[in-house]
């Protein structure tokens, strides 16, 4: 996929931007705090309606104004969109080729961008919950099987938990809402644990190309019970030795929403074991592993790296241009580096500006 333009009203720091981009790689240069990750945020939002650093819109709307736009066409092959999203304080509005789009969730795998920013540095060392966001939502982009089951996932937990919270719990409503949990996470377990082992077939690649030598890589599942034949019963099980601690505690322990992987680094867990670069590198290598998965060409994801250079040394950063060579688009912000080829567009007093043609 390749986005090849992009408006901003009112969208961060941006009052109004109109930019057009190229294949390969577009460099956003600035000073720190000229805007680059606004822009960044901008061409990652046009996938999930979300922001990467932001749970709440409203920080994406430039001071003291209502509301924010965000205008993007986007090619697939010879297909081309238009995609308009108007962000007001307590809504948005998302238009796909001029027709209201009524669910977000297919934003996604019309615009399929793969995101490494600063904050994945802890991807392995942080919570869970980031590594399980990672999963979904890598997962729902390939397949709406999976967004669909793990969107009734969560609701159900929630109506279980409620069940829980109450002072006495219906407990054959109880029974009801877990078998609902575990008809659905047979194909969830099914589903994540496909995805990792298919990770594992390019991942050890990938971060040796970036370290530039040979590197073990494996990840580590760990489904909350074994997936396969006798998935039901040794499920449920699990939740009958839990449902007393359950009732106690007026909350599900046992579950997809608890589950875990690990990234063995030459071998060994690298939150544990692993420097800071390493588990940086490890992070890096994860995040663009799933472009390999993707066999359409045009239908590759668009990358975006948020300032990823700046704590790279130079042979790091020449492995990653190398390898990003690779990959059809890319949006890279950095403050000073000079790569071969790039478009670049500057950031600077509030304006992003194309600098060159492509390549020259
Ligand atoms: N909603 C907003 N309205 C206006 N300016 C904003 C808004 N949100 C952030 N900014 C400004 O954007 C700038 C930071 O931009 P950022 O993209 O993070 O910089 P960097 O180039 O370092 O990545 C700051 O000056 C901040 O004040
Ligand atoms: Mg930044």
């Amino acid at each position: 996929m390749t986005l090849t333009r992009l408006r901003l009203l009112n969208f961060r720091n941006y009052e109004s931007l109109d930019l057009s981009f190229d294949e390969g790689v577009n460099a956003v240069l600035g000073r720190n705090g000229s805007g680059k990750t606004n822009l960044a945020e901008a061409v990652h939002y046009l996938s999930l309606a979300r922001s990467f650093r932001s749970s709440d819109d409203e920080p994406l709307i430039r001071h003291g104004c209502e509301t924010a736009v965000l205008e993007a066409e986007i090619s697939e092959g010879e297909l081309r969109r238009t995609l308009e999203i108007e962000i007001g304080k307590g809504a948005k509005r998302v238009k796909l080729n001029g027709k209201p789009l009524r669910r977000l969730s297919e934003l996604s795998r019309l615009v399929n961008v793969l995101l490494f920013c600063p904050s994945d540095v802890a991807l392995f060392t942080g919570s869970p919950s980031e590594r399980r966001n990672f999963l979904d939502v890598s997962l729902s982009k390939q397949s709406s099987d999976y967004f669909r089951l793990i969107s009734r996932y969560g609701a159900t937990l929630k109506e279980r938990n409620a069940l829980l919270k109450q002072a006495q719990p219906d407990l054959a409503l109880l029974d009801v809402l877990t078998d609902q949990l575990i008809d659905l996470e047979e194909p969830l377990v099914s589903y994540r644990s496909l995805f990792l082992s298919n990770l594992e077939s390019t991942l050890p690649g990938v971060l040796s190309r970036l370290r530039g030598e040979a590197t073990g890589a494996e990840l580590i599942y760990r489904p909350f019970v074994k997936p396969g034949d006798g998935f039901k019963e040794r499920a449920k099980k699990a939740y009958e030795a839990s449902k007393e601690s359950d009732l106690l505690h007026r909350s599900t322990s046992v579950g997809v929403h608890r589950e875990d992987f690990f990234f063995r680094f030459n071998g060994k867990d690298v939150a544990t074991y692993g420097s800071q670069g390493e588990n940086r590198m490890a992070a890096l290598a994860l995040k663009l592993s799933p472009y390999y998965l993707i066999e359409k060409e045009e239908r590759k994801p668009i990358c975006v790296l948020d300032d990823v250079t700046s704590e790279l040394d130079a042979k790091k950063i020449e492995n990653l241009l190398a390898l990003l060579k690779d990959f059809h688009q890319t949006f890279l912000t950095t403050t000073d580096i000079t790569i071969e080829n790039a478009t670049y567009i500057d950031v600077a007093s509030n304006k992003a500006t194309r600098r060159n043609e492509h390549g020259r």
